[in-house]
């Protein structure tokens, strides 16, 4: 061959370019001429270097090219498909390119694609490109018709542009605010109720679809009798899913809190003998457990048990959140029990307070010389009376505290004024009148009692304007002590008291009704009168009427 050095040539003008010396020569043997010639290669070098480029930005490329024939005949086949589809160049470049490129297309269908490529000569969406183990990679393909230099369709490009990892961060940042979502429920769950079992199930709920898991169930842990009790399960086949309490340390969710650790068994189907749990239980099919400690202010609030038909795979972003979601649930137990407690305590409390003021008004009895059971009496039949006028039972709790408290201010009443046998003297009345004062003082700083002193203080009053100790009238007065004025005149007229002999009931109830619209509301006068006429539609058996 001819060998032609490469040199670099310069133009007259100082111009430099790349040539190639090209010799011949001339002549017949005895005389021969050397003709060199320069030839200009820059063209042919721009062209070699293109190609040079190309061969490595094509090298450079991450994304799939597999380009075929008419026929589908694969004829090039990068790197990055070698490794997409498990097939070497070697392997692919000759075959059909349905033989080795297996793709699923997410949007769209093949023949779709396929009509799209012979209209416009161009199709792209997402698909799913196979590797040969079964692997896929989710990409946006784009398949184009490659044209020869007069437009003459010769092939198709098919370009594969991985996006599993940008697919990974969408999912991602969709779960986080999934997330934050799931724990924003719980926790206006936990604001807007006090009621642990609908908190509770409402996270669970959480639970299950974020963790993406089949079953949950908590255990509410009690201090007192130190067994963990079930409290609540959701995704079970048996609809009235129920464990059994477990003593600390018996079984996965008594080690879980015993340990304070979490308990995780992988296959919990080979593990019959350790799960206390009801035969019906086995048939839920469970494969996956874990059993979370629930830890509020350090203290065990219970336990969270997770269940999946399969076996879980956890990863450390799962776990993460999983924590979180049972940090939420021990908060949402540790405060709706809390108000349970001490709604049971205000509960006991109020107990002891009706207890105590029942006791008080038996003494006043006492040492009023008052028949047996009178203020219970009256305290039952003012309530007969309240209801009669449809006041609602909320007042009425506070009317009988009042009823059975009316003459508490007696107790400053001294024994020689309010047992005196005979008529009270001016001086003596001024002390014996302020008995509803007294009361007043004497309950007005008790809260619990704020709503019951109207008849302590009021029951004096006169319709008519007559009465003591602040001469109201008439609507001034309060419902109450209005209608408990009545029932308390009755009740000491028809018994015996140091100063005069029980009455009959016949002038009981003529005094009571000569006092309407005087010394009584003659509406609730009319009303106590029909009472008396109909003891058995309103009396009980506390009533000696
Ligand atoms: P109390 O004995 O519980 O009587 C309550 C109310 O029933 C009396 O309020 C009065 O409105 C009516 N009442 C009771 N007994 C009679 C009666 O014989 N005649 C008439 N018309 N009404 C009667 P009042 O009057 O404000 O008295 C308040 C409290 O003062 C009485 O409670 C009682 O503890 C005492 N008291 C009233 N009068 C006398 C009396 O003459 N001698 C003595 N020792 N105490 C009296
Ligand atoms: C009384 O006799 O006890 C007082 C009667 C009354 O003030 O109506
Ligand atoms: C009450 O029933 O104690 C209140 C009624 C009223 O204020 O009139
Ligand atoms: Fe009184
Ligand atoms: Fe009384």
């Amino acid at each position: 061959m001819e060998h032609r050095p490469e040199l670099t040539a310069r133009r007259k003008d100082g111009t430099e370019f790349p040539a190639q010396i090209g010799l011949s020569t001339v002549g017949d043997g005895s005389e021969v001429l050397f003709t060199a010639v320069i030839i200009d290669i820059s063209e042919r070098k721009r062209a070699g270097e293109k190609i040079r480029h190309q061969a490595l930005m094509l090298e450079g490329v991450t994304d799939i090219l597999v380009s075929t024939d008419l026929d589908g005949m694969i004829q090039s086949w990068n790197k990055p498909a070698e490794r997409a589809f498990g097939y070497s160049a070697d392997e692919a470049i000759g075959r059909q390119v349905n033989e080795v490129v297996r793709s699923e297309y997410v949007k769209g269908s093949k023949e779709e694609a396929d009509s799209e490529i012979r209209e416009k000569g161009f199709w792209s969406g997402e698909v799913k490109a196979y590797h040969r183990d079964g692997n896929y990679l989710l990409t946006i393909a784009s398949v184009s018709m490659i044209l020869d230099g007069k437009g003459n369709p010769m092939g198709f490009l098919m370009m594969y542009h991985d996006i599993s990892d940008r697919k990974k961060a969408e999912e991602k940042i969709h779960q986080q605010l999934q997330h934050l979502t799931a724990l924003r429920r719980i926790d206006q769950a936990i604001a807007g109720s006090l009621d642990v079992h609908l908190v509770l199930d409402i996270a669970l709920s959480q639970v299950i679809t974020e963790l993406n898991v089949d079953a949950a169930a908590v255990f509410l842990f009690d201090s007192v009798s130190m067994y963990l009790n079930f409290e609540i399960g959701k995704g079970f086949h048996a609809t009235a899913y129920q464990a059994l309490p477990l003593r600390i340390g018996e079984g996965y969710a008594g080690k879980a809190a015993l340990e304070r650790r979490i308990i995780q068994v992988q296959d919990l189907r080979s593990r019959t003998t350790d799960v206390l749990r009801s035969p019906t239980f086995a048939r839920e099919g469970f494969q996956t457990y874990l059993g979370i400690p629930l830890i509020a202010k350090g203290e065990i609030k219970g336990v969270l048990e997770i269940f999946d038909r399969t076996q879980l795979q956890t990863d450390e972003e799962w776990l993460d959140f999983m924590e979180i979601l049972a940090g939420q649930i021990a908060i949402a137990i540790d405060s709706t029990t809390l108000f349970k407690n001490l709604q049971k305590s205000n509960i006991n409390l109020i107990h002891a307070y009706d207890a105590t003021i029942e006791g008080w008004s038996r003494a006043l009895d006492l040492r009023d010389k008052e028949t047996e059971g009178h203020t219970q009496r009256v305290a039952e039949l003012t309530i007969r009376l309240a209801r009669a006028m449809d006041i609602g039972e909320d007042e009425i709790i506070h009317i009988r505290r009042g009823a059975l408290l009316h003459d508490i201010g007696k107790m400053g009443v001294p024994d020689q004024i309010l047992l005196k046998p005979g008529k009270l003297a001016d001086t003596e009345w001024e002390i014996m009148r302020k008995h509803p004062t007294l009361a007043h003082d004497m309950l007005a700083p008790i809260s619990y009692l704020q709503r019951a002193l109207d008849i302590p203080y009021c029951h004096h009053e006169r319709w008519d304007g007559n009465g003591y100790p602040r001469g109201l009238k008439e609507g001034q007065i309060p419902l109450a002590a209005r209608l408990f004025a009545i029932v308390d005149v009755f009740d000491a007229l028809t018994s015996d008291r140091p100063y005069r002999p029980a009455w009959s009931r016949e002038q009981a109830i003529d005094h009571i009704s000569d006092g309407a619209g005087k010394d009584f509301d003659p509406q609730i006068v009319e009303l106590f009168l029909r009472m008396m006429d109909n003891p058995g539609n309103y009396t009980s058996q506390l009533l000696k009427y």
